[in-house]
């Protein structure tokens, strides 16, 4: 009865744009986002008033059209990531890091997202002299009022760089010890330098140790990619893979991953590419046949959005609709992307339960998605 009243309150007041009823239906799904950059949150307009804000007369950057210029520089990775610590440098205060996380919490809010699991990286922030319980003090009391002013939960997981040291990741992690109340995992970012994974070996040995639970990104079609899938789940011992769609080139590693129940975070959205400052198509459709060609073969994978507020790209509700139009995937297979992103969600089993009862009343209650009449 309770959770019947919770879904009408909830398919009342979601407010929600969309063409047809299967837009509709994708943008109220109840859905978790377990990868999401709170670095790649920040839109192009918060850069600005942040900029202003903080008195950086010394920012290169006068307009959103120009920071959009700026991001067409992002050509590849580790380009990407270069334009992105620029522009992510205007953050200073822990009202800048409160607000950031707010903003996007409550856009994220409006597609029904109930379950967020957030990457942040601290080593972006210290090396530019930002003190890491800056960082921390913003993001609890954001995740403090998303839970309280939106009936949004959000866990984080501290991702390590994988450009910069392992023994900067061990003090990081050292330092996050005292904020295991929120911060609930480890994982990696930034471009797959030489060493990646087996570098990185101790600081994940530590932080499970330590109670943590792992993941790491494996970037998509580049150099190794399939080792280093085979790596993290066995130097790492990940339980999850951020990306990770080569998995699909090795029957064995198919077969591993679907014995271990390891979980895949799969985000078609990328803003760089053959068009600068527009969603790179083959890249989207690349990951979207992917999560498809995933779900098939009996892994357990859900979609992301990685960073849309600085790619100006697609939240994940976004990423919901655009990959049931481009590959017209069934009302069913859409909802397996959600569920299975509740099933690898980092959460205690009674929650995870609860989650998953709210998609099913949802599903029950919503007339036939897949009819053309509009809504
Ligand atoms: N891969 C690596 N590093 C990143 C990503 C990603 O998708 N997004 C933000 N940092
Ligand atoms: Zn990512």
């Amino acid at each position: 009865m309770l959770l019947r009243l919770l879904l009408l309150v909830l398919l009342a007041t979601v407010p929600v744009h969309a063409a047809n009823r299967m837009q509709q239906f994708l943008l109220g799904l109840p859905k978790p986002e377990l990868h999401i950059h709170f670095e790649g949150t920040i839109e192009p307009g918060t850069v600005l008033e942040i900029a202003r804000r903080n008195h950086l007369d010394h920012f290169p950057y006068g307009s959103v059209a120009e920071i959009q210029q700026r991001m067409g520089d992002a050509k590849d990775l580790p380009s990407f990531i270069r334009v992105y610590e620029e522009l992510l440098s205007v953050i200073r205060t822990e009202d800048d890091f409160y607000e950031v996380a707010m903003r996007y919490f409550r856009r994220v809010r409006q597609q029904n997202v109930v379950y967020v699991e957030m990457f942040f990286d601290p080593q972006m922030h210290t090396a530019r002299g930002i003190p890491y319980a800056t960082v921390i003090a913003g993001l609890r009391r954001a995740r403090q009022d998303a839970a309280a002013t939106l009936g949004l939960r959000c866990e984080f997981i501290l991702c390590f760089n994988r450009d910069r040291s392992a023994e900067s990741a061990l003090a990081h992690l050292e330092k996050a010890l005292p904020d295991r109340d929120i911060i609930i995992g480890v994982g990696t970012d930034n471009p797959e330098d030489a060493g990646f994974p087996a570098r990185f070996a101790p600081v994940f040995q530590r932080a499970a140790a330590a109670g943590f639970r792992l993941t790491s990104h494996c970037d998509v079609d580049i150099k190794g990619s399939g080792e280093n899938i085979r790596d993290c789940l066995g130097l790492l011992q990940v339980e999850r893979i951020d990306h990770g769609v080569n998995v699909l080139d090795d029957p064995a590693l198919i077969a591993r991953a679907r014995e271990k129940h390891t979980g895949f975070t799969v985000a078609p959205a990328l803003l760089y590419g053959p068009a600068p400052g527009a969603v790179n198509t083959f890249y989207f459709d690349r990951c979207a046949r992917a999560a498809k060609a995933m779900l098939d073969a009996g892994l357990l994978v859900t979609l992301a959005s990685d960073d849309p507020g600085i790619m100006c790209s697609q939240y994940v509700g976004e990423v919901y609709v655009a990959t049931q139009a481009r590959l017209d995937l069934s009302a069913a297979e859409m909802v397996a992307f959600a569920r299975n992103g509740f099933a690898m969600a980092w959460l205690p089993a009674a929650d995870k339960a609860r989650y998953l009862a709210l998609l099913d009343a949802y599903v029950q209650h919503f007339p036939s998605p897949e009819s053309a009449a509009a809504p």
